[in-house]
């Protein structure tokens, strides 16, 4: 009697465990979905702010390709076509700031002027060096238009140091460390424009091109 009442609470245990790791492995499966879903969407979001929806007919996720840079450094490129023809680009770039690493989206056409940038992550000071933010103020939005030439290579620094671009006092940091990215940035199509535009290139996963 007492060995078959053992068994049946053993039985229950069992089934209660199995259905609790069923549903702790469902619902683990939902959740890595949906973060993939919603990383995809703040992707598609931050690409549409320096890509013009008139310029493409394409999902600039679905035509992405990764390029090596430097060796080490792999970078998403993010192409933007229209009639199948390559007409923008679209990658990560990254400044040095005040409080460290400053992550960018820099859309250019295929020229390389300069459709549009924003701030993807930054850790600068609120209120001082978080003038970059297009919600603050129209500081990022004085790059559209502007290429490697336009103007001269050696105007691509803050006025503090020389150069063209407004710099905010008592925050000199955070400006310099953008420009040099966007800088870098351009120069960076320019050494690479053919293989960044190339369509033949392996294409790039959906999730993957976040650092
Ligand atoms: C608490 C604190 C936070 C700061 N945050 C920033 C910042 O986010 N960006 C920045 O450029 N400078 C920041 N600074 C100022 C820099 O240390 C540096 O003085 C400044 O960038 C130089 O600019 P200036 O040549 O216009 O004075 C901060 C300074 C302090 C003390």
């Amino acid at each position: 009697m007492k060995k078959q009442r053992t068994f049946s609470h053993g039985l229950i245990l069992g089934a209660f465990c199995l259905g609790f790791g069923i549903v702790l492995a469902y619902s683990d499966h939902i959740t890595v979905d949906d973060i993939k879903a919603a990383a995809l969407q703040d992707r598609l979001n931050s690409l549409g702010q320096v890509i013009p929806a008139s310029i493409h007919d394409n999902n600039l996720v679905d035509d992405a390709m990764v390029m090596n840079n430097q060796g080490d450094q792999e970078i998403t490129v993010y192409r933007a076509t229209k009639d199948g023809k390559v007409t923008g680009l679209a990658y990560e770039i990254f400044g040095v700031g005040y409080a460290g690493k400053i992550k960018l989206m820099l859309g250019i056409d295929t020229e390389g002027k300069v459709l549009g940038v924003r701030v993807l992550a930054h850790k600068e000071t609120p209120g001082l060096g978080d003038k970059m933010e297009v919600k603050k103020t129209d500081w990022i939005l004085k790059f559209d238009g502007l290429s490697l030439g336009n103007p001269p290579v050696e105007k691509w620094k803050v006025k503090k140091d020389g150069g063209q671009f407004d710099y905010w006092a008592g925050a000199t940091i955070t400006p310099r460390g953008i420009v040099n990215a966007i800088r870098n940035g351009l120069e960076l199509f320019a050494a690479n424009k053919e293989k960044m535009m190339d369509m033949n290139a392996p294409k790039a996963e959906p999730n993957k091109g976040g650092h």
